[in-house]
């Protein structure tokens, strides 16, 4: 059995993701110009973050969202990754911008950019908060990242360890 009431250590603090995510949001819209924006959530993990950034964002966009599960252990993904809830619209001509709570492998990431090609969007760029390059196994081209964080599992901010966790405000530790 699990002990979910474990406290997770800190390793990125809620002020230093506020920080953080002020910034973000402040280069996307520049970058962003005059052209309309859709912002695409990858559920759960990208929820927090997505609320945070978007509202940081001061430019008119769109919010979808798409659910993704990738099949592996609680800790480890195995690339093999299953659409649980579709884009409520069409992306034809539009330019995406994708959140993810975390690019580790990059298999996730990977295949979705696949499948985003296939519908023919304008631009997409990717938005991450955390990055751990050092078990990347296929290249991303991160746009817009959070933080760079060493090989650890981290939870919080919408991140789990088996469903738990999501709700915690700062990125902690578990191990
Ligand atoms: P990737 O396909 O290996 O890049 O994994 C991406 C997904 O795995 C993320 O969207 C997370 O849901 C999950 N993941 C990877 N590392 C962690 C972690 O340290 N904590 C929680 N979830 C993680």
């Amino acid at each position: 059995m699990n002990d979910y009431t474990k406290v997770p250590e800190v390793m990125i603090s809620a002020e230093e993701i506020a920080q953080r995510v002020k910034e973000m949001g402040e280069a996307i819209a520049r970058d962003l110009d005059e052209r309309d924006l859709t912002v695409v959530g990858v559920l759960k993990g990208s929820f927090v973050f997505m609320a945070d950034l978007v509202r940081a964002i001061e430019r008119p966009l769109t919010c979808d969202f798409l659910g993704l599960s990738s099949y592996g252990s609680a800790t480890e993904s195995s690339g093999v990754v299953a659409i649980t809830k579709d884009l409520g619209d069409p992306v034809e001509n539009k330019h995406v911008l994708v959140i993810e709570d975390i690019i580790d492998t990059g298999l996730t990431m990977a295949y979705l950019l696949e499948n985003l090609a296939t519908r023919r969007p304008a631009s997409v760029k990717i938005a991450s908060l955390l990055s751990k390059p050092a078990r990347r196994r296929v290249e991303i081209d991160i746009d817009y990242l959070g933080f760079t964080i060493e090989d650890r599992f981290v939870v919080g901010y919408g991140l789990d360890f088996d469903g738990r966790y999501r709700n915690l405000p700062y990125i902690g530790t578990m191990d």
